[in-house]
């Protein structure tokens, strides 16, 4: 029997060219061999406020994008999250076998609670369960995600264990699959931080909808430094670096064999070269989505693909539920 892939994306804005080198690209490369299960984690974006529509908005848009990058639903299964109550089900009893301590712990979460002020929302808090319950009830092998996803990973497995230990050996433990090259994009504003969908500075990061004007726009503005010199250094030379990984990861020309191409010349070419290749691999990308943005197959594809998930996870569910002596013995 295959194994199995499971990994999700939040529609908490427009998917970045971050998430597309970090995730999306190891999504289309390993349908062909795995058994996959690839979610549209809305539950998840919920953690912080959404405006309703906006949501409903970009899970569609995350829906056809997931198509237009090459996810195959002959291949692989697409569903939404909330369309598979288990999901919040299996959620709430990975919370309660989770400690406030360790979840405390997590870096996203300090990040994010950062912005919150006195009111921070206690999904916050407890999205690392929540994400935890959707890989094992899939009876996951791997998981591809970007290097931000490390640490919830590990809490995944931790979990896992203690379950198992505790109560029944059910669960498998799953193994992280990090990308080779971009597996933390950084943002072009700031180069210390990570490209994130939901920054509120739309400079700092290119979705897989920017216009070729926008990108090329954005990269112009990108943040560097006074050198002049086209070199990979992550300590002292952040941005061109960053810019160095995403030509990389879209060119497929390793990182070494660019810095000679662009030795003596200026930023200002590198600049304008770098944005010429990401337009080009959008290009194909934002012709599929136009075309499914609006068909009805994209429903069916969805409705499909959770009535496959529902069935998977279900199965799990009922096995945790009977491990924990909940509702009775079915
Ligand atoms: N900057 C990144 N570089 C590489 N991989 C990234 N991922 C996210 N940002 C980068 C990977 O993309 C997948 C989906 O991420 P997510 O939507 O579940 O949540 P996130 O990691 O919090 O992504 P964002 O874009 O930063 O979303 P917001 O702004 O809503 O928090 C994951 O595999 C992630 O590792």
């Amino acid at each position: 029997m295959a194994q199995t892939v499971f990994s999700g994306i939040q529609p908490s804005g427009t998917t970045t060219i971050g998430n597309y080198i970090g995730a999306i690209k190891q999504f289309v490369r390993l349908q062909h061999a795995y058994e996959c299960y690839f979610c549209i984690v809305d539950l998840h974006a919920i953690t912080v406020p959404q405006n309703p529509e906006e949501l409903r908005e970009n899970i569609k848009k995350l829906a056809a994008l997931y198509l237009a990058c090459g996810i195959d639903p002959k291949k692989a299964t697409l569903f939404i999250q909330s369309e598979v109550p288990a999901h919040a089900q299996a959620g709430w009893i990975m919370q309660c076998i989770s400690y406030v301590g360790e979840l405390e712990r997590m870096t996203q979460y300090k990040d994010k609670a950062q912005k919150h002020g006195e009111s921070i929302p206690a999904g916050l808090l407890s999205y690392p369960p929540l994400m935890a319950a959707d890989i094992l009830l899939y009876e996951t092998d791997f998981v591809p995600v970007g290097e931000d996803q490390k640490q919830h990973l590990e809490l995944t497995r931790d979990l896992a264990e203690r379950f198992n230990k505790k109560y029944e050996n059910i669960f498998k433990i799953p193994d992280i699959i990090l990308p080779e090259k971009g597996a933390r994009i950084m943002s072009l504003q700031d180069p210390t931080k990570k490209m994130s969908k939901s920054d509120a500075n739309r400079k700092a990061f290119i979705s897989l909808l920017d216009e070729p004007k926008q990108i090329e726009k954005k990269i112009k503005s990108a943040v560097t430094d006074s050198e002049g010199i086209i070199r990979y250094d992550k300590e002292r030379k952040p941005g061109i670096s960053n810019l160095l990984v995403i030509y990389s990861a879209l060119s497929g020309q390793p990182i070494p064999d660019l810095e000679k191409r662009y030795e003596g010349k200026g930023y200002g070419e590198f600049k304008a070269d770098l944005a010429e290749v990401i337009i080009r691999e959008l290009r194909p990308i934002q012709e599929k989505y136009y075309e499914i943005i609006d068909s009805p197959k994209l429903d069916d594809i969805l409705a499909e693909g959770a009535e496959r998930a529902n069935a998977k996870a279900s199965r799990m569910l009922r096995k945790i539920e009977n491990a924990l002596g909940l509702g009775r013995n079915r």
